[in-house]
């Protein structure tokens, strides 16, 4: 299992598990758990709405933002340094012990 913790919008703080699952994403876990993401686009980096930002377990390196995801990221007014679209994010143990803030489209 992998196990993520979450603050939502007005900053409550909740920690979720999944499992691994490389074929899905982690807009889909947070969409399960009805934190607040509408995920507009259906999770193809078009709208941003499930922008989020992550700081992993030992600094864990993810894979770089491909085109489209910083493309998007770059015209969201609430981008941070650490920011990505949750919805391009894999469900791997990179992401295990994640410390996650959802931040939305601003
Ligand atoms: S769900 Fe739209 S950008 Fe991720």
């Amino acid at each position: 299992m992998i196990t993520i913790h979450v603050e939502d919008t007005s900053g409550e703080k909740r920690s979720v598990e999944f499992q691994e699952n490389p074929s899905g994403n982690l807009m889909e876990v947070l969409v399960e758990e009805i934190f607040d993401v509408p995920a507009i686009c259906g999770g193809i980096a078009g709208c941003g709405t499930c922008h989020i930002s992550i700081k992993t377990k030992g600094d864990e390196l993810l894979p770089d933002p491909e085109d489209d995801e910083s493309f998007m990221l770059d015209t969201l007014g609430n981008r941070v340094e650490n920011s990505r679209l949750s919805c391009q994010l894999k469900l791997t143990n990179k992401l295990h012990e994640a410390e996650i803030k959802i931040l939305g489209d601003g």
